[in-house]
């Protein structure tokens, strides 16, 4: 054989870049199968922690010795114990409470049961920043566990082709969704294909929050989007409009539908602001990550301005910016803080998503704090953590309540 030949067969042989990050692919995704099989086993499907008495007293404001004397008398839903006799609820449990006593004293039903009420709109509210990593599925996850815990009903959306939300929720994007089951299925332009929203929507294992998972296809939105544009083809509502539209047929299931959504400025987060009723746009306050931000809202804004000029209105009730991944005592980003606060003044929330080690041993976990049980990290780190997000979140629900005209 000559050098030339050699060199040809070795040549011929090497693999090309394309094949390799296919089998790079094909290895991980093989790898992390088996990581998630050792971790999450079929059968042990996500499932929810059951509530300890005070926690339901504090949740549904029914005090703790009225629910240990219903449960010795045997009436409404009956606890578990505990091994040291201590009485448990599961949240479905819970909501069983929350209707019980709503309808025994209608006068104050509102306070047992928060779910709007006649005349009152569904909430669709959009998590959006197109900077990775700003915290916009944390933020989701732990405002959809807050509002199912306080017994409103809620749709979380993944419209992330990354679907760490559905993974959250124990939808393993590779696995456990398959072709025509996302949003996608909803709103794509072919009529033989798509399916009404209300059959890709999932129950998940946390009572009151329903799913509609994500995984790559709902990429295929953004590119079939500009051909359908550039060919005046498809059927139906133009892109803009359709994720309202298909929200529209749902809306008297729940009382807040919450959009989490890519770190991208595309036609989906075009959709996603369209269809909302309320934006919080996440924030980490680094100078990096608010010169990203800028951009953002720049582009928004100009995209916001084509959205008007095609005669789509947007029509909300409230932007604020969030705090996320905050360190109170990080010099720097007390300063952009203070420079946010400044610039925007009441448009930043008050309360910040404070970093804490409980928050992201929770995601690593693929849960969020309200699933730990107090003791599986620190007390007080867990404490902590814990007040933090029910600070933001009541802020949040402080919002909504006040959009439904609420005091
Ligand atoms: N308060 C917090 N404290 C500690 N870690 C946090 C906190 N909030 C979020 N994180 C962690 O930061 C990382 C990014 O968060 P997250 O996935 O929510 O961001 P994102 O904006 O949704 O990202 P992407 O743009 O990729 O969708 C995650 O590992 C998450 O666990
Ligand atoms: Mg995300």
């Amino acid at each position: 054989m000559t050098i030339a030949q050699r060199t040809e067969s070795v040549v011929a042989s090497k693999e090309d870049a394309g094949s390799k990050i296919l089998r790079h692919a094909s290895l991980l995704s093989g790898q992390l199968q088996q990581l998630r099989m050792r971790m999450y086993p079929p059968k042990s499907e996500k499932m929810l922690r059951q509530f300890l008495t005070n926690e339901v007293s504090k949740l549904t404001s029914i005090p703790d010795s009225t629910l240990k004397l219903m449960s010795s008398e045997g009436r409404g839903p009956v606890p578990s114990r505990l091994e040291n006799n201590h009485r448990v609820y599961t949240l479905s449990q819970v909501n069983e409470l929350r209707e019980l006593f709503a309808a025994q004293k209608p006068s104050d039903a509102l306070r047992f049961l928060p779910r709007r009420r006649e005349g009152e709109h569904l909430q669709v509210l959009a998590i959006a920043n197109f900077k990775g990593g700003s915290a916009k599925t944390t933020t989701c996850v732990h405002l959809a566990h807050y509002l199912a815990m306080h017994g409103y009903r809620v749709l979380a959306l993944d419209l992330d082709p990354q679907a760490s939300l559905s993974a959250l929720f124990g939808a393993q994007p590779e696995m456990d969704v398959g072709a025509n089951e996302t949003i996608y299925a909803a709103l794509r332009y072919d009529d033989a294909e798509r399916r009404p929203i209300r059959d890709i929507i999932r129950k998940t294992y946390f009572d009151g929050v329903d799913l509609i998972p994500g995984n790559l296809e709902v990429m295929e939105y953004e590119h079939e989007t500009p051909r359908v544009l550039a060919n005046r083809s498809g059927s139906g509502a133009i892109f803009f409009e359709r994720l309202k539209l298909a929200l529209a047929e749902v809306e008297n299931d729940y009382d807040v539908v919450i959009l989490d959504t890519p770190p991208s400025l595309g036609f989906l987060t075009l959709s996603a602001i369209y269809a909302a009723t309320s934006m919080i746009i996440t924030v980490h306050p680094a100078m990096l990550d608010v010169a990203s931000m800028s951009q953002f809202l720049l582009m928004m804004g100009d995209l916001i301005s084509v959205l008007n000029e095609s005669g789509g209105q947007l029509d909300q009730d409230f932007i604020r910016y969030l705090v996320t991944r905050h360190n109170p005592n990080d010099a720097p980003q007390s300063q952009v803080v203070a420079m946010l606060r400044h610039l925007f003044g009441p448009d930043v929330l008050l309360p910040t998503a404070i970093e804490s080690t409980a928050v992201e041993a929770a995601g690593l976990a693929k849960r969020s704090i309200y699933e730990l049980e107090m003791g599986q990290l620190g007390r007080d780190t867990h404490k902590r953590a814990r007040e933090a997000v029910d600070a933001v979140n009541e802020a949040i629900v402080g919002l909504l309540n006040k959009s439904w005209g609420r005091p």
